[in-house]
């Protein structure tokens, strides 16, 4: 990776493409408008799996976005491709599962470098390098997902705004 301040588009990728990295993108979008209205990036997700390509986020995870301000109703889930690698100069993966399989998808230096775990943004001390996977479980998950998210992408927008 170049500057972290030089990145001009951002990859959010997760399993599913309905829970964590739809909302780390809309999160995302969120705060950047809120903080730095006139940094224009090209911002996005992605799921490693194809199971849910073409559908909204999970319902469960659209409402906790909602119920903190912030819609992701719109978004719509795609499959990482190979193209992303010289698409995106940063690629966000949201557990080591995500690093490793997109990971396996490039052996070019150029393109392995663009890709780190989110939660290395996060301040302070994490607990986990993962953002847990809430699909299989109840509404604790969703909110924890979204507070991990929210306080990393603060970070992350500080990080890339110099603020
Ligand atoms: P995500 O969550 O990776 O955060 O979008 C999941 C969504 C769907 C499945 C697993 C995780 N699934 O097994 O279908």
């Amino acid at each position: 990776m170049r500057e972290i301040r030089d990145v001009n588009s951002i990859l959010f990728v997760c399993l599913g493409n309905i829970c964590r990295s739809p909302l780390a993108e809309g999160v995302f979008r969120h705060r950047l408008g809120q903080e730095a209205p006139e940094r224009q990036m090209i911002i996005d997700s992605a799921g490693t799996g194809d199971w849910h390509v073409g559908e909204p986020p999970d319902q469960r995870m659209r409402n906790t976005s909602l119920e903190n301000g912030v819609s992701i109703d719109n978004l719509r889930a795609r499959q990482f491709s190979r193209a992303d690698f010289d698409d995106y100069d940063l690629i966000l993966a949201m557990d080591r599962n995500n690093l490793r399989d997109i990971l396996s998808q490039s052996s070019k230096k150029s393109a392995r470098q663009k890709v780190m775990l989110f939660r290395n943004w996060e301040p302070g001390q994490p607990d986990s390098l993962d953002v847990p996977d809430p699909y299989f479980g109840g509404q604790q998950g969703f909110d924890e997902v979204f507070d991990i998210v929210d306080r990393t992408v603060q970070r992350l927008v500080a990080e890339l705004t110099g603020s």
